[in-house]
């Protein structure tokens, strides 16, 4: 979890930063918002507050309920000054969008609003997003400005060339994507955690919440899966700049910005979606909780109670990821995820890793109600073929951090082999 501070700026992409505080509210981070006064007439502080849970200040001389402090933080006895409180406590600020107004500000270093104020006190690394009118980008004072603040070690992300906010423009002033705005916060703060390499447009297909075997019209046979650590899985693959495939079923929870969604509601059309784009993958995190047996004769129409009770024969469903682990290419990566009781958790996981050919299983113990299913927080084992990497109790998006940051370590392994055994190929050929 980090501490990020979103500056927001007078412009229509004022919009885009609600996103991205969402993404990052959802990535487990502590957001604080601030914006200048104009930019108030874009989007509204109250937007933010929702989002963050921290109040949204515009003005360096407004009272801070939280003094300072981020959403978990213990708030400080006194009220400290809010410039200067905000970004000691902040890992990173991004100012997003940042206008050529406030651009040629900071460039100059004025300080003139809580926005500018902020930056020239800050310590921390310092983000920018541009985003204006492609004439104003390309203006010379703007370029000038921009070439000022990169070379004060201000990272400049983006503008990315395409449609722009005023009617039927396109050009080179876009703010850069919402995902994309925190990846480079992240890939700042933690640059060895962020694994941008190993997972920057990499094609990831994950599997979420749980399928649902009908027994007739309406009822059917379920699980207690929320889909939420298979979200927040594509989540943080999407923010580290991969492309993100999620095989949702039956969701409790709203799919990730960013990503791709083809909704499924049975285990065997799980395992159609999920055999359909598994040989486009690099990666397959299966975190989703499939049905193992189904009613083999689902009524079309609503069973009726004057019928007595009805005599369910089940059959075993496909298990997709077996199959598939024993289709995939070299290089392809396969994860599963166990819910397992008690003890005998790991060693349950460990089984399934080498009876289905697995390169990691995430074992969580779901014989414990704090954690797991249908809760926030969770705590889990990956068990690989070297070992065990237990992952201590947390929210799930620091878990989905934790777990990818395991899974690009295996991916850069099996690349590397991948490579040595090509080359070795070669060198026998004489190529
Ligand atoms: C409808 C509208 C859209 C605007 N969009 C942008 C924009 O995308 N980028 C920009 O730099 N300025 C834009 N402006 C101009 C800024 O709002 C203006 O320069 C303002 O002074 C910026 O203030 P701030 O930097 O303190 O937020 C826009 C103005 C209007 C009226």
């Amino acid at each position: 979890m980090s501490r990020l501070l979103i500056g927001v700026t007078g412009g229509i992409a004022a919009y885009k930063a609600v996103e991205l505080v969402r993404l990052a509210g959802r990535a487990g981070h502590a957001v604080r918002v601030i914006q200048t006064p104009t930019s108030r007439r874009f989007v509204g502080g109250a937007t933010f507050s929702g989002i963050t849970g921290a109040p949204v200040l515009t003005g360096e001389f407004e009272d801070d309920p939280l003094r300072g402090a981020y959403p978990g933080d213990p708030a400080d006895e006194r009220a400290p000054i809010s410039h200067l409180a905000l970004v000691a406590g902040a890992d990173a600020y991004l100012i997003a969008p940042a206008s050529a107004n406030t651009l040629a500000k900071l460039a100059h270093g004025h300080a003139d609003n809580l926005v500018t104020t902020a930056a020239l006190a800050a310590d921390c690394p310092v983000l920018v997003a541009p985003a204006m009118n492609d004439r104003m980008y390309r203006h010379p004072a703007t370029e000038e400005n921009l070439e000022r603040l990169r070379g004060r070690g201000v990272t400049i992300i983006g503008p990315a060339d395409g449609e722009l906010a005023s009617h039927g423009e396109r050009g080179l002033g876009r703010m850069a994507e919402p995902a994309d705005l925190l990846a480079a916060c992240e890939a700042t703060i933690h640059p060895a955690q962020a694994d941008s390499g190993a997972w920057l447009g990499r094609r990831v297909l994950v599997t979420a919440g749980g399928t649902r075997e009908p027994i007739d019209s309406v009822r059917y046979i379920g699980n207690r899966s929320s889909g939420r650590m298979g979200v927040a899985l594509a989540a943080r693959a999407a923010a580290r700049g991969a492309e993100v495939t999620l095989v949702a079923a039956n969701l409790a929870v709203p799919p990730p910005a960013g990503v791709r969604v083809i909704e499924v509601h049975t285990a065997a059309q799980l395992a159609t979606a999920t055999r359909e784009e598994f040989p486009a993958c690099d990666v397959l995190l299966m975190a989703a909780a499939v049905a193992d047996f189904r009613p083999r004769d689902p009524a079309a129409d609503k069973l009726r109670k004057a019928g007595g009770a009805p005599t369910l024969i089940l059959e075993p469903t496909e298990d997709v990821i077996a199959t598939l682990a024993g289709r995939r290419r070299e290089g392809q990566v396969v994860v599963g995820f166990a819910a397992e009781h008690g003890d005998a958790a790991v060693a349950g996981a460990r089984e399934k890793l080498v009876r289905k050919g697995l390169d990691a299983v995430v074992v969580n113990d779901i014989s414990r109600a704090d954690i797991g299913f249908d809760t926030p927080e969770n705590e889990v084992t990956v068990v690989t073929r070297e070992g065990e990497r237990p992952l201590p109790r947390a929210g799930k998006g620091a878990i989905a951090d934790d777990v990818l940051h395991e899974v690009g370590r295996l991916l850069s392994v099996k690349e590397s082999d991948h490579r040595t055994t090509r080359a070795d190929g070669n060198r026998a050929a004489g190529v």
